[in-house]
């Protein structure tokens, strides 16, 4: 088995090398990305903000499967949203929802410079409220595509509320995954660590999906709903 360790300069080699998401915008659009991440890196809990690489992988995640209809649990500023919503044809919808509403005033402004503003309808409140709320606006199955990456204690109900959202088909991508690489440190006994454990070993086990966790960035749980 070959495992490549990360380092520094691998890092910035995969964020250098990640330009599908990019490529996807217009010029001027793709420099107000640009702008959004260095405006983030000013604002508490920037560490919170996806990486280049992982905002690309998802943009071409969402093409390859043809996803219309997505769903965003923890939006922050935007830059997964942007990712997701470029990827979605011109008349798709990505819902993005976070109980921030400053946050979510920045990710607005990002959406409009990026030009993915007419495909992306925020909710400011808590997931869980919201996940209801979807169902009973859009009922059983009417998405091809959730994203997860809120907190991390309520993953499982997150999940469960997906899997309700869901088509046959559709897509989970579960964000933080490795949680830094704590999920097999056994010393690492923190509410999150073990919830993302719980999470991980759970919906791996679940015979309605088909999971694999992948080494992007903080690791993403991908589950396909069969
Ligand atoms: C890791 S950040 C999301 C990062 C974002 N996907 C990005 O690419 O920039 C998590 C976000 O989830 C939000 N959040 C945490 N708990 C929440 C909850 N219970 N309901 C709604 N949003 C929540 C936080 O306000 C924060 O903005």
């Amino acid at each position: 088995m070959k495992l490549v360790p990360a380092t520094e300069s691998l890092a910035h080699y995969l964020s250098d090398h990640a330009t599908a998401l990019d490529h996807a915008l217009l010029p001027g659009e793709a420099l107000a990305l640009e702008d959004l991440r260095r405006e983030t890196l000013g604002i508490v809990g920037s560490e919170m903000q996806i990486a280049r690489e992982q905002g690309s992988f998802m943009y071409l995640i969402a093409k390859l499967t043809g996803a219309r209809r997505a769903l965003e649990l923890g939006c922050f500023t935007g830059y997964s949203a942007i990712s997701i919503a470029a990827a979605l044809p011109s008349n798709g919808l990505l819902v993005t929802i976070d109980k921030d509403e400053e946050n979510i005033a920045i990710a607005r402004r990002y959406f409009q410079r990026t030009g993915q503003s007419g495909k992306i309808t925020t909710k400011v409140g808590n997931a869980l409220d919201e996940l209801g709320k979807l169902f009973e606006e859009h009922g059983p199955e009417s998405f091809d595509l959730a994203f997860i990456d809120a907190d991390k204690g309520p993953m499982l109900d997150y999940f469960e509320h997906c899997m309700k959202l869901l088509r046959v088909g559709g897509l989970i991508l579960a964000d933080n995954t490795l949680w830094n690489g704590d999920v097999t440190n056994r010393s690492s006994q923190d509410k999150c660590t073990i919830a993302i454990r719980q999470f991980n070993e759970a919906v791996a086990q679940d015979p309605r999906v088909e999971a694999t966790l992948v080494n992007v960035a903080d690791g993403i749980m991908m589950l396909r709903k069969k």
